[in-house]
């Protein structure tokens, strides 16, 4: 029996219900798939600033990067929106990215047949599109310095940042994206402001100089304000995205709405070596907190990703994913992907219709 340490990061808002689902349908499909996990829950952004002062405390972050992978639900609420920023639960999250040095965020967005009606696209538009956006999630403006408040010449309040990227940074991120792009269609966009911003024109030469490595991949570049038009657009032109910290977060949001909801969406987050991390692409959701409206998918899903890239387990990710489908063949439905004809369910009734699909799956191989 293969046997795993995974770090539950529950965090705050619906953070903790979709954890909790998840951590059900990890158990179960490792029971069935001959996997024993460990599972050591920490505290994190708010709820780790309530409990101990700070959103990262110095015992989460060895937890999880002594542990084989780490599953997050989300961070973040009113509670704490007016926190000094090293106070803020966002400041736990990038310290925790940071700290792990999980460079390459990807994050698919898939319109599965079963929801092609909870997009607010027009069902040509949305149909059939199976998109990756390889995310930068270490660098950039989150990161650059300087940064901060002061005074400008006239005496006003100024707030600033900077994007700032390396020639390594971007190489590094840059070959994520073309694996990617290789190992799908072989399509990779790389999505910049190069006519623009300096760290967009480092950017750009960086990535067309790797495309030379990879003959087999079709490099296109595209500005970013197009892509957010494109995206919408026409979808499906798109197969493998690469991009910087803060635009990846932007057009992550956007290529949600393309499969129904935020709640659908899952990612990993990897490094060079260590435990990778596993999220939700969506926030902490206050306005429907604590009843038990969460969709817990994305945070299902991105526990399949765990055990396909995080842990190298295939046939229970496989699992996870047939029986994700399989739910929403049954009809079942949250309150963000519902549409007439489906069952209205709520989070943890979602994950025992989940459980019992996971049940009643043989394994994938
Ligand atoms: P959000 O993603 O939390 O919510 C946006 C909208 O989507 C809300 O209407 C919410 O109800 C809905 N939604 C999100 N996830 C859902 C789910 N699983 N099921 C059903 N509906 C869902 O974004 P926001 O409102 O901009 O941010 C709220 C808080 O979350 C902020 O504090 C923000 O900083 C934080 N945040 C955290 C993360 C993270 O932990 N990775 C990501 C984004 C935002
Ligand atoms: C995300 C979130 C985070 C980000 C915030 C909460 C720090 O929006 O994971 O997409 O901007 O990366
Ligand atoms: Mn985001």
């Amino acid at each position: 029996e293969r046997s795993y340490t995974l770090t539950l990061l529950p965090g705050d808002g619906i953070g903790p219900e979709v954890v909790a689902v998840a951590k059900e349908v990890l158990s179960l499909t490792g029971s069935l798939e001959g996997i024993k996990f460990h599972f050591i829950e920490m505290p994190v952004g708010g709820s780790a600033l309530d409990a101990v002062g700070v959103p990262l405390p110095d015992e989460t972050l060895n937890t999880a990067k002594n542990s084989d992978a780490v599953l997050l639900g989300a961070i973040g609420g009113y509670k704490w929106d007016k926190n000094e920023k090293h106070l803020k639960p966002e400041t736990g999250l990038l310290q925790l990215r940071d700290g792990l040095g999980v460079y390459a965020n990807i994050r698919p967005a898939v319109v599965l047949p079963q929801l092609v009606d909870a997009s607010t696209l027009k069902k040509e538009v949305a149909e059939r599109v199976n998109l990756v956006i390889v995310r930068e999630l270490t660098g950039g403006i989150y990161f650059g310095k300087p940064r901060g408040f002061g005074t400008n010449d006239n005496n006003e309040d100024i707030g600033f940042n900077t994007e700032k990227y390396s020639a390594s940074e971007i190489d590094r991120i840059g070959r994520v994206g073309f694996e990617v792009a290789r190992k799908r269609n072989g399509k990779l966009c790389s999505v910049d402001k190069a006519n623009v911003l300096e760290a967009s024109m480092l950017w750009r030469q960086r990535i067309t100089m790797l495309a030379s490595e990879y003959p087999d991949v079709e490099l296109s570049h595209m500005y970013v304000d197009n892509a957010a038009m494109q995206l919408i657009r026409d979808p499906k032109q798109f197969d493998t995205i690469v991009t910087n910290n803060i635009f990846g977060d932007i057009l992550s949001d956007e290529a949600s709405m393309l499969t129904g909801s935020i709640g659908m969406l899952p990612s990993a987050s990897i490094g060079e070596s260590g435990p990778g991390l596993f999220e939700p692409i969506h926030g902490s959701a206050p306005d429907i907190a604590g009843q038990d409206k969460a969709n817990p998918l994305a945070t299902v899903l991105s526990a399949a990703m765990l055990l396909k890239y995080g842990l190298g387990e295939e046939s229970a990710a496989k699992r996870i994913e047939t029986a994700v489908i399989e739910t929403l063949n049954r009809g079942f439905r949250t309150g963000d992907i519902f549409s007439s004809g489906t069952t209205l369910v709520g989070c943890k009734r979602m994950g025992e219709e989940v459980l019992k699909c996971v049940d009643s799956l043989m394994p994938a191989s």
